[in-house]
């Protein structure tokens, strides 16, 4: 995720930019850039860092003109820094382009405009896109014709801001999967990634669609199909959101805006990865001595790593907590170990305790993070990305499905390296996969149902959540939600384990959470529910078998997916459950007492 901006009219444009890439934080923050115009030359400054901060160290405000385009980035190729960051330029100098998405065929376009003479400066697969403006500049003068050829050729998701240097009247956006949204002023246009970005202007907005493209001029905009080129008729909205309101599109707190995201964030991890993958698989598939590290949630992700490990792979990882193994596993790793490191942040101080551990003993070490950039990444041999995008919410929500989709991919990549699962169920799974955003979206139906179960359950002391095989984790994920943001006691559990003391506990009204769905175990667990229902339990149930339904109070029914991919979809109801009791009960889900969103210190 990243926030885009564009202004063009009478105000100086550096002021209207850097004042919108304040507001567009949210959206990433580990660098910045603008481009201005002033009479066909382009002015850019970008780098490394904070907008607070590079405002003054790059004297953003001398910028000068009317017309231009920012970006605030949050990396997902090439690491943040001062080449990396956006705008990038073509050869000439002349066209500037500043994007967020990913273009999932740049290594392609790169290769072959390379041999075609190009020179790229930053590692970054936005650079692509000048160069592949100014090569079809070449045979099409027309710019806009050019920039559609252009964009005809790209495969991924962006939305774009484009500054042509010759075409003095204009600035160009472009949306495909990334959202794009304008703002129409008197004399005046701006166009941004959100509409906070331009709500001190203007409060009318219209929103772009996928596959079109805007020319946007001082007094007019035009928005036209990308394919085709046919003009397309747009309505302008009003506005009436505060500015705080509009930074959270409309949601009332980032944790539940998060949760939405999953379809989106799940998609670029799965496109995100899709190239790489195979590689990393490659490189880890002789070790057969591997360590899961991470503390929290991202433990959570590398308990369900261990399952899809040992069921695909035919590998046995061990899962420890990062500030258990850091103390206790010294003597037992060596150059043949492999430890594979999970942590949203890349900065939780256990964790890249267990890294530098681990890489003193010559063990192979690859992370799995979200932040590009981070300490994780930089200590780490290998690393994958789980492109969930800035997550401001305290609660793990999106980072943690992404971290799940990126393990289930490095399973299957390495099952079918190691030859260890058939062919054709690795094909069927991977196929899921790529509908697990569809899938989502279906979870996420039960909101309001979940929100009338949490009024009803507010004064509860204690929720039990319980799983089998793969969903233990999903078991222990929902419970420390719960935990974390409403201040009820939750414990997560394997459902085998209640009979052997947890079962006391259980008297009449008290909420069992049992995750269920099809699946090797699903007879076990329907045996567990039984014996908590027989002692008066609270039974809600997930699953996609109608025999649950007849043993629980409520039933969630979920949309049927293979059981290795269910943790994946099986957390949301949990997330969305745990959120409305934390709003019910008074709590700001957003901030939870006595809890950081990394935590850097021992
Ligand atoms: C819970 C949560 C924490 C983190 C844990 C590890 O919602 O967010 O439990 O998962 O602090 O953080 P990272 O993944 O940044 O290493």
């Amino acid at each position: 995720m990243c926030g885009i901006i564009g202004y063009i009219g009478d105000r100086k444009a550096c002021d209207v930019i850097v004042d919108g890439l304040k507001r567009l934080e949210y959206r990433g923050y580990d660098s910045v850039g603008v481009v201005t115009d002033n009479d066909g030359k382009l002015y850019i400054k970008k780098g490394a860092g904070k907008i607070s901060e590079l405002e003054v160290k790059l004297n953003l405000s001398e910028l000068p003109g009317n017309r231009g385009i920012g970006h605030t980035r949050w990396a997902t190729h090439g690491v943040p820094d001062d080449t990396n960051a956006h705008p990038h330029t073509d050869c000439t100098g002349k066209i500037a382009v500043v994007h967020n998405g990913i273009i999932e065929n740049y290594l392609e376009l790169k290769e072959e405009l390379i041999k075609k003479g190009h020179r790229f400066k930053s590692d970054t697969d936005t650079e692509v896109i000048a160069h592949l403006i100014e090569e079809e500049l070449k045979t099409e003068r027309d710019f806009e014709k050019a920039l559609r050829n252009a964009l005809n050729k790209l495969k991924g998701s962006f939305a774009l801001g484009i500054i042509y240097s010759e075409d003095k009247e204009h600035l160009y956006f472009v949306r495909h999967e990334s959202p794009l949204i304008l703002g129409i002023g008197n004399g005046e246009m701006f166009a941004a990634s959100d509409i906070p970005a331009f709500l001190p202007y203007t409060n009318k907005a219209v929103f772009i669609d996928d596959g079109e493209y805007v020319i946007l001029s001082k007094e007019d905009y035009k928005v036209k199909d990308f394919r085709t080129g046919a003009i397309k008729e747009k309505e302008v909205h009003v506005i009436k959101w505060s500015l705080e309101m509009a930074e959270k599109q409309g949601y009332p707190h980032f944790m539940l805006k998060e949760i939405y995201e999953q379809p989106r964030a799940v998609k670029d991890a799965i496109y995100g990865n899709a190239e790489f993958i195979d590689e990393v698989a490659k490189e880890i598939s002789g070790y057969d001595k591997i360590f899961i590290v991470a503390m929290g949630t991202s433990y959570h992700a590398g308990i369900v790593g261990k399952y899809l490990f040992q069921r695909l792979a035919k590998k046995v990882p061990i899962v420890e907590e990062a500030s258990e193994f850091r103390y206790e596993a010294e003597e037992v790793i060596d150059k043949n170990t492999l430890v594979i490191a999970i942590t949203q942040s890349g900065e939780t101080a256990d964790t890249l305790a267990a890294i530098r551990l681990a890489k003193k003993r010559g063990a192979k070490t690859l992370s799995i993070v979200n932040v590009v950039g981070s300490m994780a990444t930089r200590i780490s041999d290998l690393v994958l990305y789980t492109h969930a995008g800035p997550e401001i919410g305290v609660a793990a929500t999106k980072t943690y499905t992404t971290q799940l989709t990126v393990l289930t991919m490095l399973a299957i990549a390495l099952a079918r390296h190691l030859r260890t699962t058939d062919e054709k169920y690795l094909n069927t799974l991977e196929e899921e996969l790529y509908k697990l955003p569809e899938l989502l979206n279906e979870a996420l139906k039960h909101a309001d149902g979940l929100k009338a179960l949490a009024k009803k359950l507010k004064e509860k002391r204690d929720f039990f959540y319980i799983g089998r095989g793969i969903s233990v984790a999903t078991a222990l994920e929902g419970a420390l939600k719960l935990k974390e943001i409403s201040y009820i006691h939750a414990e997560g559990l394997s459902a085998g384990e209640l009979k052997h003391g947890p079962l006391a506990l259980i008297e009449e009204g008290v909420p069992v959470v049992a995750i269920a769905p099809s699946g090797k175990t699903f007879d076990k667990i329907v045996s567990n529910v039984e014996e908590a229902k027989a002692r008066k339990g609270f039974i809600i149930s997930l699953g996609d078998n109608e025999e649950l339904m007849k043993i629980s109070d409520v039933f969630l029914r979920m949309p049927e997916v293979d059981e290795l991919l269910s943790p994946i979809i099986y957390v949301v109801p949990l997330q969305i459950f745990a959120y409305h009791l934390a709003v019910i009960r008074g709590n700001d889900p957003d901030k939870p007492r006595n809890l950081a969103k990394s935590v850097t210190v021992e």
